[in-house]
């Protein structure tokens, strides 16, 4: 058999340990080989592919990032190249094509096992949104980096007597900011799910000086957004994928506070970082073990699914299902942290 594989969608620490362990266990358990397309689903219009073989995989489990290259294309573009990338798979003699990625990716993947291809998901993500897994591989290293960065912050906070606001990624589930405030012991998370009332957010802060308390530390998902009609948020509109442009929240909401409460307000973006450098041991592991699992998938005809994390199993999940919506952080995990925050 021949497994085809790309990345796409935005890189994420763990994608070069999955095509380790695919082209391992392909080779090892089934004597078949990979063939990789660069740069996500460009790669197949473009016709662009490297073979991939064991010592092309080596000493890949530690490294972040992916040697595949990654990139958005815009769904219409993946429409009219059907045709195309059916050419291509046939031309490479592809049987399986395991596309590893986020919503965009699976949500290709998914139209294109419609469509009659054989194709076994990998979910990634370091916003941890995808449903029908537990978790995604990215999501623990992009937490542990923004925890080490917001663990720093509360001295200079404290020496200040400043609020300090750090702006995590996450744009439709807040997720990160929620396992990484916690992490922190920060005083104030802020997810998408839920939007805020800059009111309750100034009330907090001012009683929390009050009490005699040296600084704040507020987590904020890149993707919150005010209630409506309580504080301007700027439009920054949408990109050629359809996505919402951000235009800071933290800084907006720092400049609102500031100007509210009169404390002096500092913002931290965290940006990249989060997606950057060698991924943390449990996400190699999982990983590595879908990788392992979507290659036994693909030899065992359990295509049209998707591997997904199940308690501590590796399990199948249909594609279809998979993508039908995002997994948002529910309200008891939102009221889990406002228990004790503040
Ligand atoms: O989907 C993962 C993610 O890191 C989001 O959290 C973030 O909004 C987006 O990718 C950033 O994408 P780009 O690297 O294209 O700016």
């Amino acid at each position: 058999m021949r497994i085809g594989v790309l990345t796409g969608g935005g890189d994420c620490p763990g994608l070069n340990a999955v095509l380790r362990a695919v082209v391992r266990t392909a080779e090892k358990q089934y004597g078949s080989d990979v063939v990789g397309f660069r740069n996500g689903w460009r790669g197949l219009l473009d016709n662009d592919a490297m073979p991939l073989d064991r010592p092309m995989v080596h000493n890949l489990l530690t490294r972040g990032g992916t040697i595949l290259g990654s990139a958005r294309v815009a769904p219409q573009k993946l429409h009219d190249g059907l045709g195309r990338m059916r050419e291509v798979l046939d031309a490479h003699g592809v049987d399986v094509l395991v596309p590893i990625g986020g919503e965009g990716t699976l949500t290709a993947a998914a139209w294109l096992s419609s469509e009659g291809v054989p194709v076994v998901g990998v979910p990634k993500t370091i916003d941890n949104d995808i449903d029908g897994t537990d978790l995604t591989f990215g999501f623990d290293t992009a937490v542990s980096i923004a925890t080490e960065m917001i663990d720093r912050l509360h001295t200079t906070a404290e020496s200040h007597q400043r609020v300090l606001l750090v702006e995590v990624m996450g744009r439709h589930a807040g997720w990160i900011a929620l396992n990484s405030g916690m992490a922190a012991g920060a005083h104030l998370v802020i997810t998408p799910e839920e939007p805020f009332d800059i009111e309750a957010v100034c009330e907090m802060v001012t009683a929390r000086f009050e009490r005699g308390h040296r600084h704040v530390i507020g987590v904020i998902s890149e993707g919150a957004t005010p209630k409506p009609g309580t504080m301007p948020l700027r439009d920054g509109g949408l990109d050629e994928f359809g996505h919402r442009r951000f235009t800071g929240v933290a800084q907006q909401l720092g400049e609102e506070l500031e100007r509210r409460t009169g404390k002096e307000v500092r913002t931290t973006v965290l940006g990249h970082v989060q997606r950057g450098g060698t991924p943390t041991s449990f996400d190699r592991v999982l990983a590595t073990r879908f990788g392992l699992h979507a290659t036994i998938a693909a030899h065992e005809g359990h295509t049209g699914q998707m591997v997904a994390l199940q308690g501590t199993e590796i399990g199948l999940v249909p594609l279809a299902d998979a993508v039908a919506r995002l997994k948002t952080v529910p309200p008891s995990r939102l009221g889990e942290t406002t228990a004790f925050t503040g």
